[in-house]
């Protein structure tokens, strides 16, 4: 069975644009192949400084994917950091790593022109992402289209590696996903933690409510029909529920209804929808061992994956003598 492998950052609280982009889409692949995800808490170690926050951050993904439907006797589903021998392949594959490949990486060049203090891990980030695809011989990486480049070097680096020490790796195929599944925040940008604009996936029934309540509308008063389609509250409720949204248009085409009453109506919608996830999340959260457990599982199974293909590289280069 094919394999397919992506990881996500645990570099904030999981919002809707990450469940519909991300999450849904990666549950949905567990059926067709063997799943490997990972939580990247490595990568996101260039973002989060604080030692909670990436504990809490980390917890939290787990227990979102459980929550949403990941199943972990069939997906393997672990921390990156619980198996440290991705830090061994990243090296080898340093050394096949031209510095102007990096030099190039879109990511790296924004944080320069946002001003960041730059560092040799954000610089390097895209070889330990290499090492993360390469290690678990991927077939396919789903990722947005924020990673294609990355995707792009890591497909370079497999082959300048294999070009000097032999067939050792896999070439990975990307699958991007394109942006007309981009969700938007309720300020009508993408929906991004870093923006504010967020509309949590999980958390108590007010810290919905007042990022929806705020979604941005215009000014056409309560007696004048209203246009939704394509704007936030339209995009949102089609997401949430596609079935609902034609009646949702004629709602809001009706002389005498406010944007607060569609605003209601989406809300008990996303409640409707994600209330089982909540459930399990709360049971989750209460329950932190049994998250653990399937961690250290997932480890173990993606340890079994990663050591043979480690011994392969390491032969290639000598290392193994
Ligand atoms: P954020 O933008 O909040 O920092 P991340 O960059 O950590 O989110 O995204 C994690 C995953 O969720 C990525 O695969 C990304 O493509 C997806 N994602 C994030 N925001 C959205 C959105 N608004 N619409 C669709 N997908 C999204
Ligand atoms: N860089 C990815 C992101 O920010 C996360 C990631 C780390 C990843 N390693 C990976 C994705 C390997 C796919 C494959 O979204």
């Amino acid at each position: 069975m094919k394999i397919i492998l992506t990881g996500i950052q645990p570099s904030g609280t999981l919002h809707l644009g990450n469940y519909f982009g991300a999450m849904q889409p990666a549950i949905e692949m567990q059926e067709q192949f063997q799943a490997v995800y990972f939580i990247a808490d490595y990568h996101a170690l260039t973002s989060v400084t604080k030692a909670d926050d990436l504990r809490r951050f980390t917890f939290d993904v787990a227990a979102g994917f459980l929550a949403c439907g990941l199943d972990p006797q069939r997906t393997i589903l672990f921390r990156q950091s619980d198996v440290a021998q991705v830090h061994e392949l990243a090296w080898m594959l340093s050394v096949v790593t031209p510095m102007g490949l990096l030099e190039r990486a879109h990511s790296y060049k924004d944080k320069i022109a946002q001003g960041a203090e730059t560092n040799h891990g954000l610089f390097a980030y895209p070889v330990l992402m290499a090492a993360d695809i390469l290690l678990y011989n991927s077939d396919l990486v789903p990722v947005g289209k924020d990673q294609k480049q990355h995707l792009e070097i890591a497909r370079d680096i497999a082959q300048k590696f294999n070009d000097r020490f032999g067939p050792v790796f896999k070439l990975p195929e990307p699958v991007i996903r394109e942006s007309t599944a981009i969700v938007p925040g309720i300020d009508g940008r993408k929906m991004s933690k870093s923006y504010g604009n967020i509309i949590p996936l999980f958390g108590e029934e007010k810290e919905i409510k007042k990022p929806v309540m705020g979604i941005k509308t215009d000014s056409t008063p309560i007696d004048q029909p209203k246009q939704i389609e394509g704007t936030v509250l339209g995009q949102l409720m089609q997401a949430v529920n596609a079935d609902a949204y034609q009646d949702f248009v004629a709602q809001a085409a009706t002389p005498g209804t406010g944007y607060g009453d569609l605003k209601k109506k989406l809300l008990t919608e996303i409640e409707k929808r994600f209330q089982p996830f909540q459930e399990k999340y709360r049971h989750y959260q209460a329950h932190p061992g049994e998250v653990e457990a399937i961690l250290k599982d997932g480890a173990t199974r993606a340890r079994a994956l990663a050591l043979p293909v480690l011994e392969k590289a390491r032969r290639a280069t000598g290392l193994t003598q």
